[in-house]
Parts: structure tokens; sequence; C-alpha cells
């Protein structure tokens, strides 16, 4: 049912079809006040992987690495996701407010609607940014990178022989190239991986790295911080002001407009 209706939104015949469906029921005075199916799924599955971002994100530290590793995964599938949710947002009409909606809050809706956006696309792109700015592997700047990372071994265990001594730290050690889903090898942006392709490079590349991961990091308390006005703004509506709020995205019987 869903992949059809994902199948669906390739075909420029089904945009017409629906557009013109609603503009017939809008004419005829009685619009259904909901998203389109396609925007509601595409709503929930980007929410649900976000929200799986968010938490293995703030909390990378404390979750298991073989769950941190989808964190990659569900981001890039976020901007894949966005990317269709934007273009549908643009060729369909949402459904109209309610008329005794006060402007302020219209305004303050739209702004929030499109600061989602904008993280929407920011957060998983400076991600992807911030993995691809590192030294490629195998290049004379990924062993230059490995060689001063690596820490020193202590004094007694430089003696001892080759086969005796201790194994290098994982830290020192490259890992393998990023997966999308474990399927398929993640291309990784050039430019910004070729920036420490030789040792010069590294340690402006490592600047880099740096600036992109606070960008990253702040970028996810700003979600969170929109996601938590977002929330609250639906709940408002649907509690306080006693509209069919949550129905517009799909849960619950939605309402007529007229
Ligand atoms: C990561 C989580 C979420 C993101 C990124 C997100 C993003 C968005 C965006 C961008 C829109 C604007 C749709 C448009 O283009 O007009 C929207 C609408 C909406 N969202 Fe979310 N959302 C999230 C979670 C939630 C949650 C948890 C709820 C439930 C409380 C919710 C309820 C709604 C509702 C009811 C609308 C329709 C707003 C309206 O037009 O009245 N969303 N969401
Ligand atoms: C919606 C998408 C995403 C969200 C909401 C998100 C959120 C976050 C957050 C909040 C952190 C913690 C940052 C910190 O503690 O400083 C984080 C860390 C990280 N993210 Fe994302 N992220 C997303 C997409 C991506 C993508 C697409 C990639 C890679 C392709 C990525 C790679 C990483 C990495 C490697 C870290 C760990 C950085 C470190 O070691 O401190 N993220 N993410």
């Amino acid at each position: 049912m869903t992949v059809r209706i994902l199948l669906a939104m390739l075909r420029p015949q089904h945009w017409r079809d629906e557009n013109m469906a609603g503009r017939a029921i809008w004419e005829a005075g009685a619009p259904l006040s909901r998203y389109s199916q396609v925007a509601i799924i595409l709503h929930w599955a980007i929410a649900l992987l976000i929200l799986f971002n968010l938490f293995t994100g703030l909390l990378h530290d404390s979750v298991p690495r073989a769950v941190f590793a989808f964190h990659v995964s569900s981001g890039i599938t976020v901007l894949i996701l966005s990317v269709v949710r934007i273009f549908w947002r643009l060729t369909h009409r949402p459904p109209p407010y309610p008329s005794d909606m006060p402007n302020w809050e219209r305004g303050l809706a739209h702004l929030v609607h499109f600061c989602l956006y904008a993280s929407m696309l920011l957060l998983p792109l400076s991600g992807w940014a911030m993995i691809s700015a590192n030294p490629p592997a195998g290049s004379p700047g990924a062993a230059y990178a490995d060689s001063i990372k690596a820490p020193k071994p202590p004094a007694a265990a430089a003696a001892l022989p080759d086969a005796n001594k201790p194994a290098a730290p994982p830290s020192a050690k490259r890992r393998g190239p990023p997966m999308f889903w474990n399927l398929v090898k993640l291309p990784l942006i050039k430019p910004l991986q070729d920036i420490g392709r030789t040792p010069e490079g590294v340690a402006a590349q490592k600047e880099k790295h740096e600036q992109i991961e606070t960008f990253h990091g702040l970028g996810g308390y700003v979600m969170l911080a929109l996601l938590f006005l977002h929330i609250v703004g639906a709940l408002k509506h649907q509690f306080i002001d006693r509209q069919r709020e949550f129905a517009r995205m799909g849960i619950g019987r939605p309402g007529r407009v007229g």
C-alpha cells in the first residue's frame, strides 16, 4: 500500500489528478481539511527518522555503536524524503486553515514549518559534509592523520617484539567506508574529502571538520526547539482551540471546511 502510494508519486498524471480533484472539491466549497495521503505518509516517516537521529545523535556516547551506525543511513533517508516532501508541498495545495485562525498564528505556523524544512535539509547535509571532511582511505593524508592520532606506545611496550605488542587502539584504525543501510557505499563529497588527501591539508581539513561538527550539533538543538514549538502548537489547536488539528496530518477523521 505504502509502496504503491510512494511509486504513484513518481507519475506526473497522479499529481495532476490529485490537484484537479482537490480543486474540484475546493470549488464545491467543502474541501476536506486534511493533507494528501502522500504528504501524511512522508510527514510521519520523516518525523520517525528525525526522532531516531536526534535520540542517537544527542545521546551518542551512551547509545551502542551498532545503533549509532544507522544514524548516517537514517539521516540520508531524511534528506532524500525531505526533497520529495518539499517538491510535493510546492506542487500541492495544503488544506486551508480554519477561517477564524488569527493572522499571527498563521504567520508563526508558516515560519516554524519553513524553519523545519530548512533544518530537514541542513542537518543531513551537514552530517554528510562532516563525514566527508576526512582524509580519503589509503591516501598519504590518511596515513599521516593516523600517525599523529595514534598514541605513543609506553617504553616497556615499545621494547616488546612485534608479535607481543598490544593492538593499536580503535581510534588509530580507519573504519570501513560509510554504508547506506548496509546495502551500498555512501558517496562522499569529494572536494571536502580531497582537502586532506596530502599531509599538508590534514590540519585545514580537521579545522573544517570541527566547524561542521559544531554546526551539526547546534543544528540538533535548534531542531529540537522548533519541534517543541511545532508540537505545542499542534496540541494547542487540538485541545484548547478544539479544532481537528491532528486529523489534518492523518490522525482521526478530518473535518470539512466551508
Ligand atoms: C521530527 C518530527 C516532525 C517534523 C520534522 C515535522 C514537520 C512538519 C512540517 C514541515 C509540517 C508542515 C506541513 C506543510 O508543509 O504545510 C508539519 C505539519 C504538521 N505536523 Fe509535523 N513534524 C514533526 C512531528 C510532528 C508531531 C510529533 C506531531 C503531533 C503532535 C505533528 C503534527 C503536525 C500537524 C498536525 C501538522 C499540520 C499543520 C497544519 O497545517 O495545521 N508533527 N509537520
Ligand atoms: C535529520 C538528520 C540528522 C539529525 C537530526 C542529526 C542529529 C545529530 C545530533 C544532534 C548529533 C550530536 C552532535 C553533538 O553532540 O555535537 C549528531 C552527531 C553526529 N551525526 Fe548527525 N544528524 C542527522 C544526520 C546525519 C547524517 C546524514 C550524517 C552523516 C552522513 C550524520 C553524522 C553524524 C555523526 C558522524 C555524528 C557524531 C559526531 C561526533 O562524533 O561528535 N548525521 N547528529
